[in-house]
């Protein structure tokens, strides 16, 4: 059943406007005035650290081709280490927006800690956009005008893959991933997808978030052979899996395939154990687009590394921001018209040109990608111009 949100349009509208006016913010005076106040709330230490980096990287990319600026306005971080703990979320969030007054908060990448920051967001009307935590509810039951994302719903990846094993006739899969939001969505969006297409997932297992303690469950895997194991982990997980599974010598014997988290940015970290290794995402290798060449170039030039997703997911919320703030010329006090150009803005992404659904989640090609050497090489696209159900989301 669909909830009405707590905190719909109108009243987001109308706190934003007084807020704005007790502040003395609004009108061109304050467009031509300070620096804009970023809210950067990323993990940057424990299993998730180097995809905070990279969104970190993605965005102040995005800045710098703008000139350092955004429609005339300078920006001004502000930096939490949210170490993907959940428990610390709402506390982290806040000191963002109550102590810090951001203007904008951009974050995170654990789903659980994306709940913490939606609960303080739809509190303070405070712009949010989410640079990668696919939890579902963010624009589903909890969407709100001012919560954007530039990613995707653990869904939405992990969806088009089931399609894609039946296709195969593969018939069994057992899945395994982590016990938290991310993990147990995205392996239900893999299950709706391979079910409908006639496929059945005859064992899901489960380890606690962040442990890599894998090797009882690839015992186990081993004895119930499956055609085939669909997994969701990122990071150092994705690692940590990749080198157990060939060490158990499941390599070449059960094929493992997974939502492209599993092997984005990790190549250089596991050598030729992924190799021939499928994935579904909406980014990939070998896309090539002028935008896509053109940011690889400039961000392997700035950070002297390749980018991955995470990177072109923080480039895309500099984009949407820089979007937002040319519709009122940089002044962030009008939100009512910086969200409807938000809303109606064409990303030119350098994963292709994605658009915003009315729960403010992209609607995306999904490619099918292939571990060949260090790249995640698409092959395919497993679904075009996929939109999340956006199941609960009522924008009033
Ligand atoms: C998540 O927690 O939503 C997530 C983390 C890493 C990669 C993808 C999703």
């Amino acid at each position: 059943m669909s909830k009405k949100p707590a905190f719909g349009r109108r009243e987001f509208l109308r706190a934003a406007a007084v807020a704005a006016c007790v502040a003395g913010l609004s009108g061109p005076a304050f467009a031509q005035g300070g620096k804009i106040k970023v809210g950067l709330m990323l993990p940057y230490t424990g299993t998730y650290a180097q995809l905070g980096v990279a969104i970190t990287n993605g965005f102040k990319l995005a800045v710098a081709e703008n000139g350092g600026q955004l429609s005339g306005r300078e920006l001004e971080y502000f930096v939490v280490d949210d170490e993907s703990d959940p428990s610390k979320a709402t506390d982290n969030a806040n000191k963002l927006v109550t102590r810090d007054k951001v203007d904008v908060l951009i974050g995170t990448v654990h789903s659980g800690v994306e709940m913490g920051i939606v609960k303080v967001v739809r509190e303070s009307g405070t712009l949010h956009i989410n640079p990668n935590a696919g939890a579902g509810a963010a624009t589903g039951a909890l969407c709100a005008p001012n919560i954007f994302r530039t990613s995707f719903t653990n869904w939405q990846p992990a969806y088009p893959m089931g399609k894609v094993l039946a296709d195969r006739g593969i018939k069994k899969v057992v899945t395994l991933t982590w016990k938290y939001g991310a993990g147990e969505e995205a392996i239900e969006g893999f299950k709706e997808g391979f079910t409908k297409a006639g496929g059945t997932v005859v064992k899901e297992l489960f380890l606690p978030f962040p442990s890599v303690d894998f090797q009882p469950l690839l015992t186990e895997i081993a004895s119930i052979k499956p055609d085939a194991v669909f997994v969701f982990f990122a990071g150092g997980g994705g690692v940590k899996l990749i080198k157990d599974w060939q060490a158990a010598g499941l390599r070449g014997k059960i094929p493992l395939y997974g939502s492209g988290f599993l092997t984005d940015g990790i190549l250089d970290a596991v050598g030729n154990a992924a190799e021939g290794i499928e994935t579904t995402l909406h980014y990939g290798d070998g896309i090539e687009t002028p935008k896509n060449k053109t940011f690889r170039l400039n961000y392997a030039k700035t950070y002297k590394l390749q980018p991955d997703v995470y990177a072109v997911q923080g480039y895309d919320a500099g984009l949407l921001l820089a979007a937002g703030l040319k519709a009122v010329k940089g002044d962030i006090s009008k939100k009512k018209e910086m969200i409807a150009a938000m809303e109606k803005a064409k990303i030119d992404s350098p994963r292709g040109v994605w658009t915003i659904s009315k729960a403010h989640n992209p609607i995306q090609d999904i490619y099918l990608r292939k571990v060949v050497g260090k790249e995640n090489r698409v092959i395919g696209i497993a679904q075009k111009a996929l939109a999340d159900p956006a199941r609960g989301c009522k924008m009033n």
